[in-house]
């Protein structure tokens, strides 16, 4: 350890954050092993970068973007649908389709304690989330005779809490040799002058790197060699907070296939300009999206002479990616983006801060910066009451109360 602790103290110097071994002396000998590994493991660079990063607008230049072309499904003739569906049936027949859901998120926005999935949800009967995508695949196990499987990304904060949950409902009957679960990973919090923060327990405080580190966290948790071993060439990827979400869906992999892509984003009509949704574009010629948060209000208004926004194919986190453009993306990490975020931590001199408003900075990448590395990706536009149901915020937009309504307008329909 003596060793590790003089390496640890030389890297600190380097880069001025030698208050991170404010604590060390009174930590029991686990946790002095566990801020030494947490020390020598951060990317003191990626940091310093990180935070002057902080420094810069993330507004998206007008200049660099133009609109997407997309497909619409409802305007696809009787004979396209039926050879795309024809197409991607058999590839789930041939065992070669895998559903991944990202769900390192906890439901604090909903005031829910613990894992998203885990949030129930009052429907014909109390559903939780995990239950209602889980039923996606039980149904495409029926129909298609195959079972599908089914990879989560959690996070450090949830991995066993989610676990715990599918092993209580006793994985809601479906095969438990389908679920494969993985951690996403984690990057330092900052304060406004740099400093990596700690926790009241004096270890580094840690927050999830984003939806974006999925790539790499695949790589390293040896994902993508268990779905390569399993000869998985397509992987459908999404969000755990859309109940409407349709997991196994041929069409989309059949038209995706047909036009070459190696991915493919499902898009809605953005409901007006504030919806706060990511759209689709493309940037600098390539496939993007640009977030709610980065994109200006005049990009937000403009409308095309059909008098529709010209950024208006909304991101709904229902993604479909082949695994050579995984295996591509898993090379090299995606850019983060910073957030400013309100955290309690300890200073330099044992105080604890109280975050009264934002005070930290959080880094996170996102799932969708990968798509600049395709050269081409099919956008699908569905329907919105067919497709989209987030369940986001505890009350108005995007609560359980509208996914609600959504979903039982939707399933009564397809009764
Ligand atoms: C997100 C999208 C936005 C999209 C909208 C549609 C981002 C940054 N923006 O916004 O483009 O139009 O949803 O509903 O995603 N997650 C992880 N690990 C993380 C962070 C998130 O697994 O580190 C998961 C969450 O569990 C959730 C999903 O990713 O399922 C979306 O993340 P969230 O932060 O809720 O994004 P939104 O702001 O809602």
């Amino acid at each position: 350890m003596d060793e590790k602790l003089e390496s640890a103290k030389k890297i600190l110097k380097k880069y001025n954050q030698e208050h991170l071994l404010t604590f060390y002396d009174e930590l029991p000998d686990a946790k002095k092993e566990i801020l030494l590994e947490q020390i020598l493991n951060t990317n003191f660079d990626l940091i310093q970068t990180l935070f002057n990063s902080t420094k810069i607008s993330e507004q998206t230049d007008l200049s660099t973007v133009e609109p997407i072309p997309y497909v619409d499904k409802f305007k696809l003739s009787n004979e396209e649908l039926s050879e795309y569906t024809k197409i991607g049936t058999d590839i789930i027949k041939q065992n070669k389709f895998a559903v991944l859901t990202m769900a390192g998120g906890q439901g604090t926005r909903l005031g829910h304690k613990g894992p998203k999935g885990s949030f129930t949800l009052e429907l014909d009967s109390n559903k939780s989330i995990f239950e209602i995508l889980c039923n996606n695949l039980k149904s495409a196990q029926k129909k298609y005779g195959v079972t599908i499987p089914w990879y989560l990304m959690t996070s450090n904060e949830n991995n066993t809490a989610t676990i715990k949950f599918f092993e209580d409902n006793n994985y809601f009957d479906y095969p438990k040799e389908a679920f494969t679960f993985f951690i996403q990973g984690e990057l330092p919090m900052l304060d406004t002058d740099g400093n990596i923060i700690l926790n009241e327990n004096g270890l580094l405080k840690l927050a999830s790197d984003g939806h974006g580190g999925i790539f790499e966290a695949m790589f390293k948790n040896n994902v993508l060699k268990d779905m390569q071993s399993k000869n998985i060439e397509w992987i459908f990827i999404s969000g755990v907070d859309n109940i409407l979400a349709k997991l196994v869906d041929p069409s989309f992999i059949g038209i995706c296939i047909k036009n070459g892509s190696l991915a493919g984003g499902k898009s809605v009509v953005k409901s007006g300009p504030e919806e706060k949704v990511g759209v689709f574009c493309k940037k600098l010629g390539k496939p993007s999206v640009i977030e709610y948060t980065e994109i200006s209000k005049e990009m937000c208004n403009m409308r095309d002479s059909n008098d529709e926004l010209m950024y208006g194919e909304s991101h709904i986190i229902c993604n479909l990616f082949n695994i050579k453009a995984i295996e591509n993306i898993s090379k090299n990490s995606l850019p983060y983006h910073s957030a400013f975020k309100k955290a309690n931590y300890m200073n330099g001199h044992k105080e604890l801060v109280v975050a009264e408003e934002p005070n930290s900075y959080k880094f996170e990448a996102f799932i969708f910066d990968a798509f600049s590395r395709l050269d081409n990706m099919t956008i699908y536009r569905v329907k919105r009451e067919e497709e989209f149901a987030p369940v986001k915020n505890a009350k108005g937009v995007d609560s359980p109360e509208t996914a609600k309504n959504l979903y039982l307008n939707y399933t009564k329909k397809d009764v």
